[in-house]
């Protein structure tokens, strides 16, 4: 059967992550979550007092960043190591969603971790989510997908999740930062978030998880 790389961008917090990993085990694919790079790279960053505007600093934090992605015999999930330590949950606080953004408008951040998730996507049978993966880091994605939800659906969704993993936020907060992280990411200079003209657009304000899923692996099964 044809292997294929299916792209997956969109607003934050719209499930583009549980979905993408959900249409990749239907598939028998690999998932990967570029946002959790930008997120270890972030907390990184924060962890040796390196600044994301000073020259320097980002070359030495990119010498000394090694981000991977193993699976936790724990938890029996696949999840974000940063120089060999498990960072999954640390990188989904709002201490890191506060500052993501800013870490990822660096070119020289992107530019390190642009070339390390095309090679994770080199064999294809690939889903990855993130904001540049159908524009910049897989233009020619057999499968292009654009995931879009209203802002007060995902704020909903993410406080749940933030509920889940023991973190109490104020659905305001949260609103915030949503709305905050949308317009640095889809303003910046570097590899902006935008709906590309070959992407299918799945809006998940009114549909259940299993619809939204369903729709993607529908699209996927067409080409393969
Ligand atoms: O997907 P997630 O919400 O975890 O991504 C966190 C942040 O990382 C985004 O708000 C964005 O600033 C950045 N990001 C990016 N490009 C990607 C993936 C994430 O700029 N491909």
């Amino acid at each position: 059967m044809n292997k294929i790389v299916i792209a997956i961008d969109g607003y934050s917090g719209c499930g583009k992550s549980s979905t993408a990993k959900a249409v990749a085990k239907d598939l028998g694919y690999t998932y990967i979550d570029s946002g959790a790079m930008y997120r270890a790279a972030t907390l990184h960053f924060l962890n040796n007092f390196l600044s994301p505007a000073n020259p320097h600093d980002v070359e030495k934090g990119l010498k000394s960043l090694e981000i991977s992605f193993h699976l936790n015999p724990d938890t029996l999930k696949q999840e974000t190591y940063l120089n060999g330590l498990n960072v999954e949950n640390e990188i989904r606080t709002m201490r890191i969603s506060n500052k993501v953004s800013e870490i990822a408008t660096i070119a020289g951040i992107r530019k390190e971790l642009v070339a390390q998730q095309q090679r994770l996507g080199k064999k294809k049978g690939v889903v990855m989510d993130g904001r540049d993966i159908g524009s910049v880091v897989f233009p020619n994605a057999d499968l292009k997908v654009f995931m879009t939800a209203d802002l007060d659906t995902r704020a909903v969704r993410r406080q749940e999740e933030l509920l889940e993993k023991g973190e109490l936020v104020d659905l305001e907060d949260i609103r915030t930062n949503l709305a905050e992280r949308d317009r640095v990411d889809s303003s910046r200079a570097e590899s902006p978030l935008k709906k590309m003209p070959d992407a299918v657009e799945v809006d998940t304000s009114n549909i259940t998880f299993a619809e939204q899923v369903g729709k993607i692996v529908h699209a996927a099964r067409q080409i393969i």
